[in-house]
């Protein structure tokens, strides 16, 4: 990828600011998009927050921070992918919606550029027939916390060419992650067997049979999990695992990826995890 030229991340949430400033530390101008300049204001606001934890730790000198900040264009026009060399998207997990986005995409950005999607579970090869460039449509799927975490699932649809999964294969090792090449099935493999996992702790705890405290402390001290199941399903955010649940079970038609009724409540009250500061656990405090 050249560095002259802009990635475009649309969607600046949980994800997506994360991603923008793993391309801005490894020297990517970045085009970062969303539907509202308050959504925005936070994104700047998390990727300060996060640099300002590597400039504590003696890992980023002080003015390095305004200077990778200042390779973020933030704004609210999807126009700005015009001179992009590739977008990743990372809007809600919502298949027409994304369908949508993807049309207008294709239609914004230049010819060759890459499409890629940070979906947690959608069929790439579904988002690349709603293109007329399916060849150059990929999932690019990082973890949360993006900064933190090694690992991009790299999902190849299709109709996916063997030039544009190796080019981004040779990104994801540029912003100093770890790819892995994976088909396109419903959650892929990482959601294919995190959220199932997620799900049954979920009714562990819909059938009492312990407090979220300590159905997380069993996976965290039995199976060496950095968190437990629920703490994480709050990080991850309740409603991306509910999508997540139900991409599985329309796409697989196994009863055992059915989304969990509590899960189902939680989502239908709001309760989103800690971007809504309450989920299985309370954020206020
Ligand atoms: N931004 C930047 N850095 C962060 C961060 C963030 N949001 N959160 C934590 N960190 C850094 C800290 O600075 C710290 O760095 P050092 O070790 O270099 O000092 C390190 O991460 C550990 O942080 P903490 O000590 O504060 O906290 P912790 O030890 O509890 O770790 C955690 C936090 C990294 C989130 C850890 O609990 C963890 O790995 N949890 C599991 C995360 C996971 O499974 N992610 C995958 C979710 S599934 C997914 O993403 C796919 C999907 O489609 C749903
Ligand atoms: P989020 O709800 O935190 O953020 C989504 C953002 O997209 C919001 O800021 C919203 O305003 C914006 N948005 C919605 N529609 C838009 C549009 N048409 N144009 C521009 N912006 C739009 O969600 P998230 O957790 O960041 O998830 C984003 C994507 O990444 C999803 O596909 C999700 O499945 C995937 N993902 C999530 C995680 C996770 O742990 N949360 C991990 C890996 C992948």
């Amino acid at each position: 990828m050249d560095r002259n030229r802009p990635i475009a991340v649309i969607g600046s949430g949980t994800m997506g600011n994360g991603i923008a400033q793993v391309l801005a530390q490894s020297k990517f101008p970045v085009t970062l998009i969303d539907v509202a300049p308050e959504i925005l204001d936070r994104a700047k606001a998390s990727i300060d927050k996060s640099l300002e934890r590597l400039v504590k730790k003696g890992a980023l000198p002080a003015d390095e921070k305004q200077t990778i900040i200042g390779r973020v264009k933030f704004t609210t026009k999807l126009e700005e992918v015009r001179d992009a060399q590739m977008v990743i998207e990372a809007i809600i997990e919502d298949a027409a919606v994304k369908k949508d986005l993807f049309g207008r995409l294709d239609a914004l950005m230049p010819p060759g550029a890459i499409l890629a999607s940070n979906t947690s579970s959608i069929s790439i090869t579904e988002l690349g027939a709603a293109t007329k460039r399916a060849d150059r449509v990929i999932g690019m799927h990082f973890m949360n916390p993006v900064p933190v975490m090694q690992l991009i699932e790299i999902i190849r649809g299709l109709a996916t060419s063997d030039a544009t999964l190796s080019e981004t294969v040779a990104l994801a090792k540029e912003l100093q992650k770890t790819p892995v090449a994976v088909q396109d099935y419903p959650g892929f493999v990482a959601n294919r067997i995190l959220l199932p996992m997620i799900n049954e702790a979920v009714y562990c705890l819909m059938e009492n049979l312990a407090s979220p405290e300590d159905i997380d402390t069993v996976m965290k001290l039995g199976m060496n999990h950095p968190m437990g199941p629920l703490a994480l399903a709050d990080l991850i955010g309740l409603d991306i695992c509910l999508n997540v649940l139900n991409v599985l079970y329309d796409g697989l038609g196994d009863p055992k990826y059915s989304p969990c009724p509590l899960l189902v409540k939680m989502v239908k009250a709001g309760y989103l995890g800690r971007k809504t500061k309450r989920g299985f656990y309370d954020y206020n405090a």
